[in-house]
C-alpha cells in the first residue's frame, strides 16, 4: 500500500514539473504574441501619424520637379480617378485622361483646364477590349515627359453576387480591366522613366485584396493581383528612379459603391475628394497604404485576425450588402430556402 502511494506521489511530482515546463512554454509563447502584437500596433500607430498628420500637414511633393511634368490617370472621368487628376493638376501637372466616354472626358479636360490652367490630353480607351486599345495609348504618350501615372480604372461586381451570376462581361473585364489594364500600362510608360530615370507609379489595389472575398470573389482575386504585381515592381523599379506606390484603401463612396446605403459617405468611407487629397499626400512618403488615416485603422484589425475569420465576416458583410442591393432595386432578389417553392 505504501509503495503505490509514494509510486503515486513520485508520478505526481513528475506531472507537475512537467506542466511547470509546458506553463513556462506557453508564457513564453504568449509574451511572443503579445510583443508582436504590441509591436504592431505601435508600428501601424506610427504610420497613421506620420502618413495622415505629419505627412498631411506638409502637403504633397513637389511631384512636378521629382518626376515630371505629365500624369497620366486612368478611369479619370469619375470617382476617384478624376480626383486624383483635379488634384494634381492643381499640383502644376499637365493631365492625360483615359477613359470610355469622349463627352465625358472632354468636360473633365475643359474643367481642369479651366480652373487650373494646365494642359490636358483626352484618349478615348475601352480597357475591356483587350490589347488593341494600347497602341494607341503608347503612341499618344510618345514624347511627354511622363511624370506619374496612375492605374486607377478599374471595375467592381455591381453588386455581391456568386459564381452562378457571373456573365461573361462581368469575367472578362475584370481580367481586362483590373488585371490587363494596369499592367499593360505600366508596361507602355517603363520605357520613358527608365530612360529619364524618375517617374512615379500608384496602383489602385483593394482591400478586398487582405484575404479572399465571398461574393467579390474575382473582384478581390484581381486586386491582389495588382497587389503583388505593384509590390514586385517596386522593388524592380526602386534602385531604378522609379517610385511604385501601392494603395490599398477600403470603401470610399463613389458610383461603384452606390448599391447599399452603408456605403454612403460617413466617418469610415470617405468621398473620393477627402480620399484622394489624403492619398497624395502619401505618394514618395509610402510604398504601401490605405490612403486614408480610417481605412489604415481598419486594416491594423483587418491583417491581425486569422484568414479564416476574415473570410467568414467578410461573407457576413456581403451578404448584408446584398440585402441593401436587393432593397435598393440594383439586385434581384435571390432565392432563399423560405422562398424556394417545391413542385
Ligand atoms: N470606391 C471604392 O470603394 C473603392 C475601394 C477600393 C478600391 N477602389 C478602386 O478604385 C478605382 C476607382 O474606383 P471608383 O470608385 O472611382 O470607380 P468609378 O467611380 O466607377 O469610376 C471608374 C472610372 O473608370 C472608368 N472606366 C470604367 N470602365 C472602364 C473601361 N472599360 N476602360 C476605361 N476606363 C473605364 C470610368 O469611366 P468611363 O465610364 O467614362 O469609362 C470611370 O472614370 C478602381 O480600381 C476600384 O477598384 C475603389
Amino acid at each position: 500500500m505504501a509503495c503505490s502511494i509514494d509510486s503515486f506521489n513520485h508520478l505526481w511530482k513528475v506531472i507537475e514539473a512537467n506542466l511547470n515546463k509546458i506553463k513556462d512554454v506557453l508564457s513564453i509563447i504568449g509574451l511572443a504574441y503579445v510583443g508582436k502584437v504590441g509591436l504592431q500596433v505601435i508600428a501601424k500607430s506610427v504610420k497613421v501619424v506620420y502618413l495622415y498628420g505629419l505627412a498631411r500637414a506638409l502637403g504633397p511633393r513637389d511631384l512636378v520637379s521629382e518626376y515630371g511634368r505629365w500624369a497620366v490617370v486612368t478611369g479619370s472621368t469619375d470617382g476617384i480617378g478624376k480626383e486624383y487628376a483635379r488634384q494634381l493638376a492643381s499640383l502644376g501637372m499637365c493631365i492625360v485622361l483615359i477613359s470610355r466616354n469622349l463627352d465625358k472626358l472632354n468636360q473633365v479636360a475643359a474643367e481642369i483646364e479651366k480652373e487650373f490652367k494646365v494642359e490636358t490630353c483626352v484618349i478615348q480607351a475601352d480597357f475591356s477590349q483587350g490589347r488593341d486599345v494600347y497602341d494607341k495609348i503608347k503612341t499618344v504618350l510618345e514624347g511627354k515627359d511622363l511624370g506619374i501615372l496612375v492605374n486607377n480604372a478599374g471595375v467592381m461586381l455591381e453588386y455581391p453576387m456568386d459564381i452562378s451570376e457571373y456573365n461573361g462581361d462581368r469575367i472578362w473585364n475584370h481580367v481586362n480591366i483590373n488585371i490587363g489594364g494596369v499592367t499593360m500600362m505600366t508596361r507602355i510608360v517603363i520605357p520613358e522613366m527608365l530612360r529619364k530615370k524618375r517617374g512615379a507609379i500608384v496602383n489602385i489595389s483593394s482591400s478586398s485584396a487582405i484575404g479572399p472575398l465571398p461574393y467579390m470573389n474575382i473582384y478581390s482575386a484581381s486586386k491582389i493581383y495588382v497587389d503583388y504585381f505593384s509590390q514586385g515592381l517596386r522593388a524592380e523599379l526602386y534602385s531604378k528612379g522609379i517610385d511604385v506606390q501601392t494603395i490599398i484603401p477600403f470603401y470610399i463612396a463613389t458610383k461603384m459603391t452606390i448599391f447599399s446605403d452603408k456605403l454612403a459617405k460617413n466617418f469610415l468611407v470617405p468621398n473620393a475628394q477627402s480620399f484622394v487629397r489624403s492619398a497624395l499626400c502619401t505618394l514618395g512618403r509610402s510604398p504601401r497604404c490605405t490612403g486614408y488615416w480610417t481605412h489604415e485603422i481598419q486594416h491594423g484589425f483587418s491583417t491581425a485576425i486569422p484568414t479564416w475569420m476574415w473570410i467568414w465576416t467578410g461573407r457576413i458583410l456581403q451578404l448584408q450588402l446584398r440585402k441593401d442591393a436587393e432593397k435598393k432595386g440594383i439586385a434581384p432578389k435571390k432565392e432563399t430556402k423560405q422562398n424556394v417553392v417545391a413542385v
